[in-house]
């Protein structure tokens, strides 16, 4: 899939801007506070319907504005596809191809996004890591989303309900029937975890391969709050589960909170046999990352046909030499990419890609080949 063009009118920085960009790989640089990320939020709007830096989505409306507007025109396999999205203050409209939507079809549009923050993946708390596996890896599988939505809604009734134990407004035996359904949502989700994990190590293990010039081993291990031995059942997970959780019990309603199952599960990374998270030198991160977004992508292809759009920013300038080209030879004649720098935008590779230069100038961008 592919963006083919893009309009925005009244979004951060920008009043009115039509970009039109190349099919495989579009540079766009300016000097702090242009707008360059801005425009990567934009794409990553009309392809998600969400921000990436807000939750908040009336901050995007230019200050002083009413509503702001993007309309984006986008290529797949087997069709075009419009999307406008709408924003005005606490009201947010979607459009695809005319039609109001409340929210994006599974799996459609793909974007994968890698930003300087990502790096706390590596080095962060297990919130950050459980966030990119429920946001990013996950939805891969038709059934993950669901599942996690379910799991959640239950950990919080069952949370409530501790707490209403821990202040006898409820009796003990009423978590009985919360346990059941918890630990058998809790019990799918985890299993789908540890199939994901199963299927993406490989894949993760040759990418970094490729990225360090077979210099690295990479391998990502799955941390569970349960004492599971992987593999294991459904079953097997929904019966170790039922009885930990008697285990913990009279803690849980101490702290009115559920203190294992997978909201609590974490995942390593591992480089050569030791745990980056310790020893990971920063530039180490950044290739584990990119690892991992190219995962990202090449799985998103073999799940649904499509290669995702590509967003970096302030990222692949900063990568070196070996690794840029790497990246490009993995993904860059088939995902189309956007990048953001502050500095150079030379890519000197073999051609066999063709490269739109933009320049972003206080929410202006003006493509440099048509100046
Ligand atoms: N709602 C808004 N209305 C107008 N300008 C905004 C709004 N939100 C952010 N900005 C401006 O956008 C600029 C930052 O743009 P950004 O894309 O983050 O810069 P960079 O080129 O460094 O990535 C800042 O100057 C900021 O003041
Ligand atoms: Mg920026």
């Amino acid at each position: 899939m592919y963006l083919k063009r893009l309009e925005v009118a009244n979004l951060r920085n920008y009043s009115s801007q039509v970009v039109v960009p190349d099919l495989f790989f579009n540079i766009f640089s300016g000097s702090n506070a242009m707008g360059k990320t801005n425009l990567l939020e934009a794409i990553y709007l009309s392809c998600t319907g969400k921000s990436f830096r807000t939750p908040r989505e009336s901050e995007i409306i230019s200050w002083q504005k009413e509503f702001s507007y993007i309309n984006s025109l986008f290529e797949t396999n087997t069709r075009q596809v419009e999307v406008r999205v709408e924003l005005l203050p606490g009201k947010k409209r979607i459009e695809v191809n005319g039609v109001l939507t409340r929210g994006y079809p599974q799996g459609w549009p793909g974007v994968v996004l890698f930003k300087p923050e990502d790096l706390v993946l590596v080095k962060g708390s297990p919130s950050e890591r459980r966030r990119f596996l429920d946001l990013e890896f996950g939805p891969f599988h038709p059934q993950y989303s669901y599942l996690l939505g379910q799991y959640n809604r239950v950990l919080m009734q069952r949370n409530n309900l501790l707490r209403e134990i821990k202040d006898n407004k409820e009796k003990i035996s009423s978590l009985q029937v919360w346990n059941e359904q918890f630990c058998q949502y809790g019990a799918r989700l985890l299993s789908l975890r540890i199939e994901i994990f199963k299927l993406l190590s490989p894949l993760i293990r040759d990418i970094h391969h490729d990225l360090t010039g077979a210099k690295e081993d990479l391998d990502i291990r799955y941390l569970s709050t349960l004492k599971i031995n992987i593999p294991a059942s459904v079953e097997d997970i929904y019966s170790r589960f039922v009885k930990e959780l008697q285990e913990v019990e009279e803690e849980e309603i101490k702290r009115s909170q559920t203190l294992i199952g997978p909201h609590r599960d974490d995942f390593s990374l591992y480089i050569n046999n030791r745990d980056a998270r310790i020893y990971g030198s920063q530039g180490q991160q950044r290739t584990i990352v990119l690892t991992l977004k190219i995962s990202q992508i090449l799985q998103w292809h073999k799940e649904i046909g499509e290669y995702p759009i590509l967003l970096l920013d302030d990222v692949f300038f900063e990568l070196d030499e070996k690794r840029r080209r790497a990246l490009l030879k993995r993904v860059g004649c088939l995902v189309q990419t956007f990048v953001t720098t502050t500095g150079e935008n030379k890519v000197t590779l073999k051609d066999d890609f063709t490269v739109k230069r933009f320049i972003v100038h206080t929410g202006r961008i003006v493509n440099t080949e048509e100046e």
